[in-house]
C-alpha cells in the first residue's frame, strides 16, 4: 500500500478540501477526461463510449468504456420506430463481444407463424400494430456494472448499480444492484456484499462525484478489507 492510501483509510476522516490537495497533480499530470475516445494513448482496442455515441437513443454515462474501437455494432436490432432506448450508468466495464439485443430482434409470437413477412420484399403484409409485437421497454443498466465477455443482454433488462455478469452469460430478467450472475439463462451465483454494505454503496453513490473526489475515493474503492471501507463510507455520508 502506498504511504497516501494509508493516509485516506487509517486516519480520521479528512475534509472534502484537503482531500483536493491531496490530488491536485494528477497521475501523469493528465486529469481524466470523459470526452476523449481513447482512455489508453496508443491502443485503439479500448474506448471511452459515450463520446463515439451519435444514436439519441443510446445514453451512456461518463468512464463507461468497452473493450472494441467502436461501440454501436454492439447495440443490434435497434430501431428508431420502436423508440426503445439503451440506457448506461457511468464506469461500467464492457469486455469484448457483448452483445445489447434491443426489441426489435423479437418476432411477433402470438400469431401461428412468427416469420416477419413484412419485413421482406414482395411479401404482402403490413408491419404488425406495436401491441402485437413484444415490446420489453427499455435496457438500463447502472453505474460500475462489469459485463463479462461476449454476454449478451436481452432487451428491457435492468441491470443494477455494481452488478457483474459472468463471462458468456445471457441475460433475460433484471439483476439486483451487487448481484454477480452467469450462465445462460443468467442465474444469481451471489450478492457481492451484505446487504448494508450494499445500501452504504447505494447511498454513498461514488460514480456521481467529481473526477477529484473520485481520484481520491480510490484506496477506498480498491480497498479489500471492507470493514474499514464501511467506516470511511459512513465517515463520508
Ligand atoms: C463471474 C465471475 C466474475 C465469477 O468469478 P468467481 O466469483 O471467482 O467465481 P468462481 O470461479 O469461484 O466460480 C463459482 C461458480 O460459478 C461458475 N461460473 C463462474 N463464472 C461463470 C460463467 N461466466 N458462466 C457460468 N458459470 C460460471 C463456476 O463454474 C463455479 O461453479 P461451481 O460452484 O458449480 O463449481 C467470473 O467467472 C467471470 O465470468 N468473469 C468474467 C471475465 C471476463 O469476461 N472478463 C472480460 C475482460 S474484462
Amino acid at each position: 500500500m502506498v504511504p497516501e492510501y494509508d493516509m485516506i483509510l487509517l486516519s480520521e476522516p479528512i475534509d472534502a478540501e484537503s482531500m483536493f490537495v491531496e490530488v491536485s497533480i494528477m497521475k501523469n499530470g493528465k486529469r481524466p477526461d470523459p470526452n476523449v475516445i481513447h482512455p489508453i494513448a496508443g491502443y485503439d482496442k479500448e474506448i471511452y463510449v459515450k463520446p463515439t455515441i451519435s444514436n439519441p437513443n443510446i445514453i451512456v454515462g461518463d468512464f463507461t468504456y468497452i473493450a472494441d474501437s467502436e461501440f454501436e455494432s454492439h447495440v443490434t436490432h435497434h430501431y428508431e420506430w420502436n423508440g426503445d432506448k439503451l440506457i448506461i450508468g457511468k464506469f461500467c466495464q464492457i469486455a469484448a463481444g457483448v452483445e445489447f439485443v434491443m426489441n426489435g430482434a423479437n418476432h411477433q409470437m402470438n400469431a401461428v407463424s412468427t416469420f416477419p413477412f413484412y419485413t421482406l420484399e414482395g411479401w404482402n403484409m403490413d408491419p404488425p400494430a406495436q401491441y402485437d409485437l413484444p415490446h420489453k421497454g427499455d435496457t438500463v443498466i447502472g453505474n460500475d456494472v462489469w459485463i463479462g465477455q461476449n454476454s449478451v443482454i436481452l432487451p428491457g433488462v435492468y441491470i443494477g448499480d455494481g452488478a457483474i455478469i459472468g463471462a458468456n452469460s445471457v441475460v433475460g430478467s433484471d439483476v439486483e444492484p451487487y448481484t454477480i450472475v452467469v450462465g445462460n439463462p443468467a442465474k444469481v451465483l451471489r450478492k457481492r456484499f451484505d446487504d448494508d454494505l450494499i445500501a452504504l454503496l447505494l447511498r454513498f453513490k461514488w460514480w456521481d462525484k467529481s473526477i477529484e473526489e473520485i481520484d481520491c475515493l480510490i484506496p477506498i474503492l480498491t480497498c479489500s478489507d471492507l470493514e474499514k471501507v464501511r467506516e470511511q463510507i459512513e465517515a463520508r455520508l
